[in-house]
């Protein structure tokens, strides 16, 4: 069990991993569960998870990756999928908030109204919301395999088209994010430098 400030002063990008190491599904389920947390705009969930973790698809998705090699030595790489259009999904995800008495119908309708009114027709905010949800989730899966002891690699270097037809994603699905996870082998790098906290940080005027 590690804190959460361990856990973002301790992740590092690792590009090494024990080729050796398998992970069970269950393992694998475990932390998908952990990345499930990860809140979304609306709740609308509109990402998902592949799980790639036998060695035939693990050598076809390390092929659309330009060859990075940890992808086939990972003992897992999550292809982070995120959904264009999502909020079309709302009426089925919070039901279950309506039917369990969380939430009442006026604000039921008044969710499903609300999220229709911010997305529907607007092609480029759904497909930055997809972005951005999958981004969060990648983000938590990396604390996920952290607090299990494991580390990660997240991956912008692959192909979409080829990733996509790799895990047949739907047309409303985009390949956001590969996310390689299993234990390091020597030789990774250290924490990169970062910008000075005064770069990142500014604070409004009066
Ligand atoms: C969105 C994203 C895409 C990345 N793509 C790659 C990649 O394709 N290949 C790679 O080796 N590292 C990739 N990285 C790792 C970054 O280079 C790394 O996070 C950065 O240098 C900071 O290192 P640190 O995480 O160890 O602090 C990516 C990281 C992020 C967040």
């Amino acid at each position: 069990m590690t804190d959460v400030f361990s856990a973002i002063n301790g992740r590092t990008s690792a590009n090494n991993f024990d080729a050796t190491h398998l992970m069970s599904q269950a393992e694998i389920t475990e932390l998908a569960q952990l990345t499930n947390q990860t809140p979304t705009s609306f709740n609308q969930q509109n990402w998902r998870l592949v799980a790639v973790n036998t060695p035939a698809a693990k050598a076809r998705l390390k092929a659309a990756a330009y060859n990075q090699p940890k992808v086939g030595d990972a003992a897992v790489t999550f292809v982070v999928v995120g959904k264009i259009g999502g909020h079309k999904d709302l009426p089925t995800l919070i039901k279950p908030m309506l039917d369990g008495g969380y939430i009442d119908q006026a604000a039921f309708d008044g969710w499903i109204g609300m999220a229709n009114g911010m997305y529907d027709g607007k092609d480029q905010f759904q497909r930055d919301e997809a972005i951005r949800s999958a981004s969060m989730a990648a983000m938590t899966l990396m604390y996920a395999a952290h607090g299990k002891g494991l580390v990660s690699g997240a991956m912008i270097g692959f192909d979409p088209a080829a990733v996509s037809a790799e895990c047949k994603l739907a047309a409303d699905e985009i390949p956001v994010m590969l996310i390689a996870v299993g234990r390091p082998a020597p030789g990774n790098w250290p924490r990169k430098v970062r910008r000075a906290v005064a770069d990142v940080v500014s604070f409004s005027a009066d």
